[in-house]
């Protein structure tokens, strides 16, 4: 390779040959528009200011969304978070209970925890960002009585092995699916293996409401419970398609915490539950053809998904390797002069995403394997607007500033010590 023609493109070149602003999220299509606009001109954004089910889209969307996930219930409220902290709660969760937590996931999931009253345990992860089983099981067996398990970027754990593991514990799971909305184990969609599953509409995420979230599950006690929680008052429990007698039953034992989804939100995330698995075949090949061009450089691993995964690709995670600190963060500069923003988890000052920044923690958690693993792991969203000419372009930089960056020429500069 040619290190000074390399260094006149990257570091010299002036022109950007990748021009469009990945932190953009996708657009919400124009029938979520037309229904906004509608619900805006009726005044009708409360979610309980209907007479029936069929009137609220909250209610519709809670519908749509369970029967794409082939769950009995479901509840729409304000965030994944949200959906995290009622599911806790519904489990029976007791102040202090222990709650198991991947090390690598964002701040809100045991911040959420916390909320709820539990403490968090953090577990070590893998490098192919999923949960360590065997670290699992070892603080498991610890007397800890739930694992609230993300699904971090969407990246699909080995389910049998954590099943077997709360099974043999008796732990509950939840699953945070926040990132991980169409995403398969064994062909069963991801958060519907736990007692209740979460997923968020914060604008980054499959659907893009902007905030929102929902609550999925299999049970009548849980969701009875999740729809009090979530706010609804004396008889607006009659305005969601579930119909169980346990609602008046727990009506006035069940505080109310207003965490609603108002009309608005759930008619924009409404509009795009028919386009989850559509949606995910684009992603999926557009990263085909920027992974295949970025595996060539010595320097990326693409780390397996764990076997019997259908993982969806809105977004990439590589390794680093073989590269050392002051290489790992020039990577990063050159990147984002070339308008291609990648971030490195652990060495971003303050990433909400590495359990070090989680001062608020009462415990100290030192979980070497992760930290290691987020020194060294790249993040790049790949929203859906992007075609596959984005993809050689980003790809194609990507295998250049490599280069330019391991370049011996370029080394004995001194440049990135
Ligand atoms: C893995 C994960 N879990 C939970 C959340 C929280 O979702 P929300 O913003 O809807 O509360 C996020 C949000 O980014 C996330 O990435």
């Amino acid at each position: 390779m040619d290190c000074k023609k390399n260094r006149l493109l990257v570091v010299q070149g002036g022109k950007k040959r990748f021009n469009k602003n990945l932190s953009v999220p996708n657009p919400v299509p124009e029938k979520a528009i037309k229904k906004a606009e509608e619900i805006l001109r009726s005044g009708e954004l409360f979610r309980y200011g209907c007479d029936k089910p069929s009137q609220s889209e909250a209610s519709l969307l809670e519908r749509d969304f369970a029967d794409y996930l082939g769950t009995k219930y479901a509840l729409a409220v304000n965030s994944c978070s949200s959906a995290i902290f009622i599911s806790l709660l519904c489990a029976g969760l007791e102040h202090g209970d222990k709650v198991l937590v991947p090390g690598f996931t964002f701040t809100a999931v045991p911040s959420s925890i916390i909320h709820a009253g539990g403490e968090p345990v953090l577990v070590e992860c893998k490098k192919n960002y999923t949960i360590d089983t065997d670290d699992l099981e070892k603080k498991a067996s610890e007397d800890t009585k739930f694992l609230m398990l993300s699904h971090m970027r969407g990246h699909i754990s080995d389910m049998d092995k954590v099943l077997k593991i709360c099974e043999k514990y008796n732990i509950c799971l939840i699953e945070d699916a926040a990132h991980s909305l169409g995403a398969k184990y064994k062909g069963k969609l991801a958060g519907t293996f736990g007692k209740a599953g979460c997923f968020s509409f914060q604008s980054h995420k499959m659907i893009n409401a902007g905030e929102g979230g929902i609550l999925a599950t299999n049970d009548e006690e849980i969701i009875a419970k999740a729809i009090l929680y979530a706010g609804s008052f004396e008889k607006s429990y009659e305005k969601h398609f579930i119909d169980t007698e346990k609602l008046p039953k727990f009506q006035k034992k069940i505080p109310t915490y207003n965490q609603r989804i108002s009309n608005l939100t759930a008619a924009v995330a409404r509009a795009q539950v028919p386009l989850i698995d559509s949606n995910g075949e684009k992603y999926n090949k557009n990263f085909k053809i920027f992974s295949d061009i970025i595996s060539r450089s010595e320097h990326i691993e693409i780390p397996e998904v764990e076997e019997n995964v259908y993982k969806i690709y809105d977004s990439a995670q590589f390794n680093l390797v073989n590269l050392d600190l002051g290489q790992i963060k020039e990577f990063v500069k050159l990147m984002n002069m070339e308008n291609i923003k990648i971030s490195v988890f652990g060495i971003e000052s303050g990433n909400a995403r590495c359990y070090w920044n989680w001062e608020y923690l009462e415990q100290n958690h030192s979980l070497p394997k992760t930290k290691k693993i987020l020194s060294a792991a790249c993040d790049l969203k790949l929203p859906l607007y992007l075609e596959e000419e984005d993809m050689k372009t980003m790809g194609n930089i990507i295998i250049e500033v490599l280069d330019y960056i391991t370049c011996e020429e370029n080394k004995m500069t001194g440049t990135f010590s």
